[in-house]
């Protein structure tokens, strides 16, 4: 019998690392008959424990954690190193220092997971691989349904391989990381969400939930008619009161006319798509280090822009339809969006 199960709406707000997807809004979408996620990526073992405690008291909805699958990277040359501050420090953003984090750079999973085996969410999911199958199978032993996003048919079969319960298809429209199980892969179809969506049904035998580019209601039955069991959206939640979006960032998402997103891997060392902004304009063409350590190493002045309130120097992650974003409580979002599904 399938793990997979849907509440009352076949949505899923999307799971957004990085201090987007508050208690608030992973209850607020789970109470309105939606499924709450919450991005843990960046998210420390206590964190996670508390988060989770806390929306219980809020929520008995269904509730999603997501974690990343990502390997530590080969540490960079001093030329490289030097080269990637040299380019941010070109930027000349005010009191902003660059110094390379230290290792290591990727968050210690099994101790992510540790507080999600205690207090077990509807569903768990991974961004950029498989993770081990010790952990497939503790997920399942506790009830958890498991999902991978895949963003193409192989990643998708390997998904199933390893024993997912389902397959979230993210297509090139998503906003945020695109989530390719290699950080550069020598051939990227950059498939539609509609299209990817087709493929991994014909494909696959588990449930697909689509993922990108995914605003209005018609887009759902859209995804829908394409064969996917749900949808799951993450820049139609960026302006929710609910959010923690910073007010810059909501301000760029709900310009008039909205701006361009581009995919750029400028921000973070991996592809991510971002509303374009002086940084992605600058960056362009300009020596990175891989993921996650450029992360780390734009985090100060991701930070400084976010407290001086201008989107400019920013990761304004968005996908491609972000012109239809709405502002407004959480609720109200899927209740429109859900109310003649
Ligand atoms: C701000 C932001 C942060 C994101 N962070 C994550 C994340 O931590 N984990 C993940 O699996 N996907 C993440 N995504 C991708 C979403 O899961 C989803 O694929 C994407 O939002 C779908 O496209 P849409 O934004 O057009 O709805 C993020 C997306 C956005 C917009």
């Amino acid at each position: 019998m399938s793990r997979f199960s849907l509440p009352r709406y076949p949505l899923i707000q999307a799971p957004m690392a990085g201090g987007i997807t508050t208690v608030e809004l992973v209850a607020a979408v789970a109470n309105a008959g939606a499924v709450g996620s919450f991005g843990f990526a960046y998210s420390t073992p206590d964190v996670i424990a508390a988060e989770l405690a806390q929306c219980r008291t809020q929520t008995d909805g269904a509730v999603l954690a997501n974690v990343f699958v990502i390997d530590e990277p080969a540490p960079p040359s001093q030329i490289d190193r030097e080269a990637a501050c040299a380019a941010l420090e070109a930027l000349a953003f005010p009191g902003v220092v660059y110094s390379e984090p230290e290792p290591p750079h990727i968050a210690d999973v099994t101790a992510q997971l540790a507080p999600i085996w205690a207090q077990p969410p509807t569903y768990l999911t991974f961004h950029f691989g498989v993770p081990s199958q010790d952990i497939i199978a503790r997920a399942q032993a506790c009830g958890i349904a498991v999902g991978i996003s895949a963003t193409s048919p192989s990643e998708a079969k390997e998904s199933e391989a390893a024993g997912a319960d389902f397959i979230i298809a993210q297509g090139i429209e998503a906003g945020g990381h695109r989530g390719t199980f290699e950080a550069a892969p020598r051939v990227d179809e950059a498939l539609s969400t509609l299209t990817l969506t087709k493929r991994l049904n014909d494909n696959t035998s588990l449930p697909i939930v689509a993922a990108g580019g995914i605003m209005t209601a018609t887009h759902i039955k859209e995804a829908l008619a394409a064969g996917a069991v749900a949808v799951q959206m993450g820049t139609a939640f960026l302006a929710a009161d609910e959010a923690g979006t910073p007010s810059s960032y909501r301000e760029a998402l709900c310009e008039v006319p909205c701006r361009e997103t581009i995919l750029t891997t400028q921000f973070s060392g991996r592809v991510a798509r971002s509303l374009q902004n002086e940084f992605t304009t600058k960056m362009a063409g300009q020596a990175i280090l891989p993921f996650p350590i450029q992360n780390r190493l734009t985090g100060p002045l991701r930070s400084a822009a976010v407290k001086s309130g201008t989107a400019e120097y920013q990761s304004l992650w968005a996908g491609t339809g972000v012109a239809d974003i709405v502002q407004g409580p959480a609720a109200k979002i899927v209740a429109q969006l859900c109310s003649d599904l």
